[in-house]
């Protein structure tokens, strides 16, 4: 048995989590065991790794050491987590996944996706999502909703021009790969996201069981 792999992608404030729960409630009431987790993160030792990645620090974290960081995070979220809900037949609904490497570290930082692509084929095998939601919204919302929740982490200090280029690569990724990516869009009423999610749960239990 096989369970189903889906990732919800976006920039901050653009209500991942308030959704990731809606859809998982959505699931559940079908007696569909779910797996909820977040990346970076979603095992201890992973969220020890969070901390490095999140905290802003005196001393600057080379782009290297966060791509890998990043990666080694998903290493162990990835046989402690995944592999196993998977195997058991569960829907995961994972909160960011290697998309986000190649938005924020390809896109916001620089990196050459070709280094990306490696480091995925090496610590994810053929493990690929399912279904990837894109959860998109204009990047001065995003900026104006992330601020309002207080204390920015790492890499919610970075300016515009960062995150324009995170929403360009989600966006691009989105329309090279159709039938993975389904782009939402966030900025309207909660309710119409939800609807908009309700739309897409005949697909994703036809996956499940398909
Ligand atoms: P969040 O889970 O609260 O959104 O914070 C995670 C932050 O980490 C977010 O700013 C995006 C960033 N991130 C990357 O830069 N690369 C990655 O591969 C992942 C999973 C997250």
């Amino acid at each position: 048995m096989s369970g189903l792999f889906v990732t919800l992608e976006g920039p901050e404030g653009a209500g991942k989590s308030t959704n990731r729960e809606y859809l998982a409630e959505r699931l559940r009431e079908r007696g569909i065991e779910v797996q909820l987790t977040r990346e970076p993160g979603g095992t201890p030792l992973a969220e020890r790794i969070r901390d490095l990645l999140l905290t802003p620090s005196d001393e600057p974290m080379a782009v290297d050491t966060e791509l890998l960081l990043m990666f080694a995070a998903r290493a162990q979220h990835i046989a402690q987590v995944i592999r196993p809900a998977l195997a058991r037949g569960a829907v995961v609904l994972c909160d960011r996944f290697t998309d986000a490497t190649y938005a924020y570290q390809g896109g916001g930082r620089g990196l050459p996706e070709a280094r990306i692509a490696e480091l995925e084929r090496f610590v994810q095998g053929d493990l690929r999502p399912d279904l990837t939601l894109v959860f998109d919204l204009p990047v001065e919302v995003g900026l104006s909703r992330a601020a309002a929740r207080g204390r920015l982490d790492r890499f919610e200090q970075e300016g515009r021009e960062f995150f324009e280029a995170v929403r360009q690569t989600y966006l691009r990724r989105a329309s090279a790969e159709p039938q993975r990516y389904h782009v939402l869009d966030a900025a309207q009423s909660l309710a119409q996201v939800q609807a908009d999610l309700d739309s897409l749960l005949p697909m994703l239990l036809e996956r499940l069981h398909g």
